[in-house]
Formats: C-alpha cells, sequence, structure tokens
C-alpha cells in the first residue's frame, strides 16, 4: 500500500477513529495505559494519523514529535494539535530524519502492519531512541487472519485487503500478515528486547451498543482483534 492510501479516506476515517470502537475504546485506552506515566518524555508517534493518540499524549506532559506517510492525515493532525507540534510527512519504510537517541518513546499505533519488511523502521526506531527508551507497537493480531482465513498459511507473511467504512467513505486496506514468531525475530534482529505482549480488553467505560453480542451479556470478556508489546532499547 502507498504511503499517502489514507489520503482517499482521510476525513471519513478521522472522524471514524474519535469515537469507534475499536481505535477510540480499545486500541487508544490500551497504548495510553501501556505507556502509562509519559510527563516530560520526549515522544515520537509513528504513522500518527489525524494525531488523536498524539494529543492524548501532550496532554499528559509528553513532548509530541509526529509523523505519517499521508498528507491528509497530517493536515488534519496540524488541526488538532496546532503549530506547536512538529509533524511530518514521512514513510516509515525510509530512513527518518531524526538524530540519534532523539527520544524516549516510540509509538507506532496500528501502522507496521502494512509493511511487509519491518527491517528499516525497526532498526530507525532503535536508533531514534535513547538507550532504555521503549517502543511501543499494536498491529492487528495474526490470530486474527488465521480465523478469518482458515484456508490460507498462517506461517506465511503474506498481503491480505479487507474493505472498511469508515464514516460512509468505503476504503480498501491491505495488511501484511505474519505469524508471531517473526514479530519477536525482527524485533530481536533489530536489538530490541520485549517487556510486555498485551491482548487488550476494550475499556471499561465503552458505550454497550458498540461491543460485540457476547461481551455485552458478559459471555466473554474479550476479543481477538489487535496485539500489543512494549519493546524496550537496551
Ligand atoms: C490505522 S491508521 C492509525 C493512525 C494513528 N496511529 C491512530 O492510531 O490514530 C494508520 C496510519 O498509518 C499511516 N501509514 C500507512 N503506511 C505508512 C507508511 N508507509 N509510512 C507512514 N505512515 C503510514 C496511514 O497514513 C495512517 O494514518
Amino acid at each position: 500500500m502507498r504511503p499517502d492510501h489514507y489520503d482517499e479516506f482521510a476525513d471519513g476515517y478521522d472522524q471514524a477513529n474519535a469515537s469507534s470502537l475499536f481505535n477510540a475504546h480499545y486500541e487508544r485506552p490500551a497504548m495510553l495505559e501501556l505507556a502509562g506515566e509519559v510527563r516530560g518524555h520526549r515522544v515520537l508517534d509513528a504513522g500518527c494519523g489525524s494525531g488523536p493518540l498524539a494529543l492524548a499524549l501532550r496532554e499528559r506532559g509528553a513532548a509530541v514529535t509526529g509523523f505519517d506517510g499521508s498528507p491528509a492525515m497530517i493536515e488534519l493532525a496540524r488541526q488538532r494539535l496546532g503549530a506547536s507540534t512538529p509533524l511530518s510527512v514521512l514513510d516509515l519504510a525510509a530512513p527518518l530524519p531524526y538524530p540519534d537517541a532523539a527520544f524516549d518513546d516510540v509509538i507506532a499505533s496500528l501502522v507496521l502492519h502494512y509493511l511487509e519488511d519491518w527491517s528499516t523502521p525497526l532498526a530507525e526506531f532503535f536508533r531514534v531512541l535513547a538507550p532504555g527508551g521503549r517502543l511501543l507497537l499494536s498491529v492487528n493480531h495474526p490470530t486474527g487472519a488465521a480465523i478469518g482465513e482458515p484456508g490460507e498459511d498462517y506461517f506465511a507473511t503474506r498481503p491480505y485487503t479487507d474493505r472498511y467504512d469508515f464514516a460512509g467513505t468505503a476504503a480498501d486496506l491491505t495488511f501484511w500478515h505474519r505469524p508471531l514468531h517473526a514479530m519477536s525475530d525482527a524485533f530481536a534482529a533489530a536489538g530490541f528486547r520485549i517487556l510486555r505482549i498485551s491482548e487488550p480488553r476494550p475499556a471499561a467505560d465503552t458505550p454497550p451498543e458498540l461491543l460485540p453480542p457476547r461481551l455485552r451479556t458478559g459471555e466473554r470478556t474479550a476479543f481477538i482483534g489487535f496485539l500489543m508489546f512494549v519493546l524496550d532499547r537496551p
């Protein structure tokens, strides 16, 4: 997928992201919980989209820098964050323009799964993190593709395309499925250590009408959606 693919549906995505189960009540609260205390941290939001996570991190006292491959998403982020937050249009698949050890945390929410090759972004995240810094990631849970497409090989790194409706705008998104061991191999090859793996639950204050039926009734407590990691850069 081109890095500017989100230009085609940026407004619809931004609108959906603000209130959707998957973003507003599941991924974002879980990422903020994993990030914990960020006051005074220099945080790079890689693939920041229209900036809702960057805004929440800034409100918690972080000094946030963001980039995204989509100029339209960066324009929305500028409107949300104002001129004081450094924002750039950059491709995650290419070397980043930031100096070595410039950040305490790098956060990449729901973006790495668009790339077949994780070696450049992980090497760049390692380089721009200060020693002891953290990389927080969320990606589509690999088991989701295995369950949804039982005829496909779980162990293959392969693309798949899903159709979405973002506030009335249709969008085809192409992701790269990769098995769990391929993710941990890529982290280790880049020099990271895994501190936490999280399979979060929706936030406690999720409006019940947004929840899948078996969570609404209490039969289940979670669903397979995203897989999240906290890594550290020794
Ligand atoms: C699902 S959205 C998540 C946005 C934001 N992280 C959030 O959670 O609200 C994925 C974002 O990744 C960006 N993206 C996709 N491929 C990219 C690439 N190669 N380089 C930089 N950004 C990319 C898209 O433009 C989009 O804004």
